[in-house]
């Protein structure tokens, strides 16, 4: 009778030891990795450059004094009657109920009086209102120009065209909260996305992913064209990788805006760039915008600037890059945006002084 009562407490002995052992095993085993994570983590900490703690409070402290509050809300009167964010960016979760229930003309709701017409309200925008806005261009002028940290300062970070950011990260900031993408780079992702090279669509995937929360959108005809089966074709990838970025699109093309710089400069712009129309767009939802990487001379400080900071391509000669970039000159004189051109650096804003006087004659032509 003692026996078996006598093995079976061996038994559950046994077993209890077993599993004691394995749950020591597990947790030396999760703090190795925890282990190896914090190094990691200690690794790309290291990567930046040293950063005193209140530096955002600091350098946007020392950034306040530039801005001229008055001009910017003479500029959001102007882009305002051109850009709006609830027109421009739209949840594209929202774009059923917005073709149902909107006309796409004049953004009004379908069923109101044509003499009362009532705007669309069914839709919503994810954008929100914002204090300190980065709009960072892609130029070549931001290799080497230490400005990823003061980049990643701002309270909302804007892109164009996915740029990849991570091996520039020291230059060009790790942050994107919205990116706005052209025709061809759209048709670039979509082919990436669909592709049977796994590396390539991999690829692509980690870049949809490497800004938690990114708001994806698009910036020209989008109803009635391929765009939108596009975009769905990159709603569907973000879904299906379980990403957190966030589609978006634009009731309207940002190019039916061409009046805004006849308005704002005098110029009949046949094609303002995106970068351009970006600000524009930025203007009505930023207090204060920073432009980084908007240079479009060939040379800077002596030395040769790419056209892009991720690739040896040839400038594209669509746009009035010059003027453009005059125009930039003057806002920035105007306390209207900061352009930052050449290095960032902590301590001294080490950027192009800018007086009242900007000389904006032409600038030399690239040539590419
Ligand atoms: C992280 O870096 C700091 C200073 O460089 C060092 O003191 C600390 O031990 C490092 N932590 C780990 C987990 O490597
Ligand atoms: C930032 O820290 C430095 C030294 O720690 C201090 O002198 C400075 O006043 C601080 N700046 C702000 C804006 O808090
Ligand atoms: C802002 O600019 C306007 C016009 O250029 C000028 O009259 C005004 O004094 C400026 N305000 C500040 C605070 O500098
Ligand atoms: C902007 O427009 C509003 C109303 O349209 C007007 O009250 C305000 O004075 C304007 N501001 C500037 C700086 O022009
Ligand atoms: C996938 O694309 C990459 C980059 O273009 C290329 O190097 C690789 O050979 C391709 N792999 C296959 C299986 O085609
Ligand atoms: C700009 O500079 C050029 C050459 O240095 C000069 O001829 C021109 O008068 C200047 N323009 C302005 C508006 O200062």
């Amino acid at each position: 009778m003692i026996r078996p009562l006598f093995h079976a407490t061996i038994f559950f002995g046994i077993c209890l030891i077993t599993v004691g052992l394995l749950y020591v095993y597990k947790l030396t085993d999760s703090l190795h990795l925890a282990r190896i994570f914090a190094r990691r983590l200690n690794m790309t900490r290291q990567d930046n450059p040293r950063l005193p703690p209140n530096y955002t409070e600091q350098l946007m402290t020392e950034r306040e004094a530039h801005f001229n509050m008055t001009n910017i809300w003479k500029m959001r009167n102007i882009t305002g009657k051109y850009f709006n964010p609830k027109l421009h960016i739209i949840y594209f979760s929202d774009f059923h109920i917005f073709m149902q229930k909107c006309d796409p003309h004049t953004f009004t709701l379908r069923n109101s009086h044509p003499r009362r017409p009532r705007p669309c309200n069914v839709v919503r925008t994810p954008i929100k209102h914002y204090r300190t806005c980065a709009v960072v261009g892609n130029g070549g002028i931001l290799l080497h120009s230490s400005c990823g940290a003061e980049i990643d300062a701002h309270e909302f970070v804007i892109r164009s065209n996915l740029p990849p950011v991570h091996d520039y990260r020291r230059d060009v900031g790790s942050r994107t909260d919205l990116t706005i993408v052209n025709v061809k780079r759209l048709v670039q992702i979509t082919e990436a996305l669909q592709t049977f090279n796994s590396t390539l669509r991999k690829d692509m995937l980690a870049r949809l992913g490497q800004s938690p929360g990114m708001i994806f959108s698009y910036s020209f005809a989008f109803i009635g064209s391929k765009a939108r089966y596009r975009m769905q074709i990159v709603d569907t990838a973000i879904k299906n990788n379980h990403l957190s970025t966030i589609t978006a699109f634009p009731s309207r093309s940002f190019l039916d805006s061409k009046r805004l710089y006849i308005e704002l400069v005098g110029k009949h712009w046949s094609f303002a760039s995106t970068g351009l129309n970006t600000f524009a767009l930025a203007s009505t939802f930023c207090d204060r915008i920073s432009m980084y990487g908007f240079y479009p001379m060939s040379r800077y400080q002596n030395k040769r600037v790419p056209y892009h900071y991720y690739d040896k391509l040839p400038p594209s000669g669509r746009h009035d890059f010059d003027e453009e970039y005059a125009m930039l000159r003057q806002m920035d004189a105007d306390g209207v945006i900061k352009h930052v051109v050449g290095k960032c650096n902590i301590h001294s804003e080490n950027t192009i002084r800018s007086g009242k006087n900007v000389n904006v004659t032409k600038p030399t032509r690239r040539r590419s």
